[in-house]
């Protein structure tokens, strides 16, 4: 790609079309048929040599191209170079919920996405779901307009499941509760922030050490750093012991903060977008460290990135997820409230056919599980922690 003016370009779409991403070298396995067929299986086209990029709208596994990194870099040199003004930052950090409150206001039919992965990519949910699970209690926190509890409803067929979605947008809720499938038996959609302190810690309803599965997709990122604490401290303390979090999130590198101009930088990896609302990208190592060593003592000790080392190898599936829990017992106190069960990259090349566009995606997946401790006073859960699945994709671009 030694042809892309990397320097001066300001406008993603051009660099979309210009980007060449590395095709891998043609396996010698019998060809993939599931490349091919239809139905698509997911997590498993990859760009190989010879492949027309523009043959399908999404290639998995594609890490960007070095040219495209460096482009990266120089945008973030530029966002840093032109950040948010001081009365943004101040409107968009004193009083987030607002700017929730309007986007759902502004976007009311806009936001139904139907999320046919989470099952595939957390089997968890397929357990709890099952007609003979007995009573299992879900949490979505930053639930939204539900899209992740409505599918969890729509496959359950456990008489006893309840799902708790919260969400501290007012209009969030509304939106969850107007739905025509909203169902007050297995489902009950409530403000909560998960920020909250004091007897506001816990969600409306919910009692310390309650929780089967908390489902966290697309709302760690929309906390400001210093707000972290108390949402891992709060996740804990509404857990049962055993009871796990399934994490969906931004990647560093993801378009969407490659993209971002000026005017919109609050902090390293953290922006405010047009519409107020603010945006994190994580990466692995970060979230290793959140998650692994908040303790209830220490809350999350300091974070040095520069001791974490580059965690930007992402080596997807069976042989990482034996890392990080190998990595884990060697490096995570003993007082952490939480074990990382995996970790993973999940990198996707999103094609636009008509307009001839590629773009990198990149996203955090991970699984983090609540130390049972001698010290527990409720029940363990007894959930399957070991079922796990490799990462792969998902039908929905979340933007
Ligand atoms: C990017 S949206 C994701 C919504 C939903 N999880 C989804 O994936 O469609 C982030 C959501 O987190 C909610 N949120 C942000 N900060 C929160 C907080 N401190 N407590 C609870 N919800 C919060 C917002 O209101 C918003 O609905």
């Amino acid at each position: 790609m030694a042809a892309l003016p990397l320097e001066g370009h300001d406008d993603y779409a051009k660099v979309a079309q210009l980007v060449q991403p590395v095709h891998m070298p043609r396996s010698d396995a019998p060809p993939n048929p599931m490349k091919r067929i239809d139905p698509f299986m997911f997590g498993s086209r990859y760009l190989e040599e010879g492949d027309d990029v523009f043959a399908y709208n999404a290639w998995d596994h594609v890490e960007a191209d070095p040219e495209y990194l460096a482009y990266a870099e120089v945008q973030y040199e530029r966002q840093r170079d032109a950040p948010v003004s001081d009365f943004d930052k101040k409107r968009f950090n004193a009083d987030p919920v607002k700017w929730w409150n309007l986007f759902y206001k502004n976007n009311e039919s806009n936001f139904f996405k139907n999320r046919k992965w989470l099952q595939q990519e957390f089997p968890v949910l397929a357990e709890v779901t099952k007609p003979e699970a007995g009573r299992k209690v879900v949490l979505e926190v930053g639930a939204g307009a539900g899209n992740s509890a409505f599918p969890i409803l729509a496959n359950n067929e456990n008489p006893l499941l309840k799902v708790h979605a919260c969400d501290y947008s007012k209009k969030a809720v509304e939106v969850m509760r107007a739905s025509e499938h909203y169902d007050e038996k297995f489902m009950s959609a409530d403000v909560w922030d998960v920020t909250g302190e004091g007897e506001n810690a816990l969600p409306p309803g919910l009692e310390e050490g309650s929780v089967d599965v908390v489902v966290m997709v697309f709302i760690f990122s929309a906390l400001a750093p210093e707000e972290w604490e108390r949402a891992v401290a709060n996740i804990h303390r509404v857990l049962k012991p055993g009871g796990l979090v399934l994490f969906r999130d931004y990647g560093r590198g993801d378009l969407a903060q490659v993209r971002f101009k000026k005017g919109r930088w609050m902090d390293d990896n953290f922006y405010a977008r047009g519409d107020g609302t603010r945006v994190y990208f994580f990466d692995k190592n970060q979230l290793r460290h959140i998650w692994g060593k908040w303790s209830l003592e220490h809350g999350i000790p300091e974070f040095n990135a520069a001791a974490a080392g580059d965690d930007d190898a992402a080596v997807a599936g069976e042989q990482q997820r034996e890392e990080d829990q190998q990595e884990q017992k060697t490096t995570i106190p003993v007082a952490a409230g939480f074990d990382v069960l995996n970790i993973s990259i999940d990198r996707r090349l999103i094609v636009n056919r008509r307009e001839k566009l590629k773009m990198y995606r990149c996203w955090m997946q991970a699984r983090f599980v609540k130390r049972i401790t001698g010290a527990d006073s409720s029940s363990p859960s007894s959930l399957e922690t070991s079922a796990t699945a490799t990462p792969t994709s998902e039908t929905e671009v979340p933007n």
